[in-house]
């Protein structure tokens, strides 16, 4: 159910247009990719990487569709202020804990736009000496002019639009519906 006109006057006076993907589509695709995911990695130690905020309600049900042993981290970086256009000033606010050298480390995104965040992430963490790094990106407006690392797993190809919900934010609004759904 769309919020209440009530509800949408505490956001900033963005309201939503249309859902773009709805709870059952974004539920079977992601019990897809997390099959996808289980079949392409070999032997050895799996780091599963959320980029926050973003991606947590994607990591959370990805990670329980993957059929294999496997650890969970985070990286916090910030490339958006309150707008919805990106400043490629992306800021690493947390870095993992873990020790990723010698993994297998899956990246998990919420969406790639220009892709500067990732960028800059990939170049990071490849310093690290992974094993392999790979993108898992919820979607993708394939607008970037260039990807150090093209995402290996998608769940969906993105319209234009600035897309909110399942962990997207505008301004930080939005982020708990259970679609993704345009902006007016
Ligand atoms: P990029 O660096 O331009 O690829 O932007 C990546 C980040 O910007 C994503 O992780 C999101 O946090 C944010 N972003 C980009 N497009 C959208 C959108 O349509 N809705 C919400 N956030 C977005
Ligand atoms: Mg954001």
């Amino acid at each position: 159910m769309l919020p209440s006109t009530a509800q949408l006057r505490q956001t900033g006076g963005r309201k939503l247009a249309r859902i773009v993907f709805d709870e059952p589509t974004i539920a079977n695709r992601v019990r897809e990719l997390g099959r996808e995911i289980t079949a392409a990695y070999p032997e050895g130690d799996l780091l599963v990487l959320g980029l926050l905020k973003g991606s947590f309600i994607f990591l959370s049900d990805l990670v329980r569709r993957i059929e294999r042993p496997l650890q969970v981290d985070f990286l916090v970086a910030a490339s958006y202020g309150e707008g919805t256009e990106s400043s490629g000033n992306v800021r690493l606010l947390y870095d993992p804990e873990t020790e990723l050298a010698g993994k297998h480390i899956l990246l998990v995104e919420d969406i790639i736009d220009t892709g500067k965040t990732l960028n800059r992430l990939v170049a990071l963490l490849r310093q690290r000496d992974p094993r392999s790094l790979a993108i898992c990106a919820l979607l993708h407006k394939h607008i970037a002019e260039h990807l150090e690392l093209e995402a290996a797993f998608v769940g969906f190809d993105a319209p234009r639009a600035f897309l909110v919900g399942y962990g997207l934010d505008h301004a930080e609004n939005f982020r708990h519906l259970p679609y993704i759904a345009s902006l007016t």
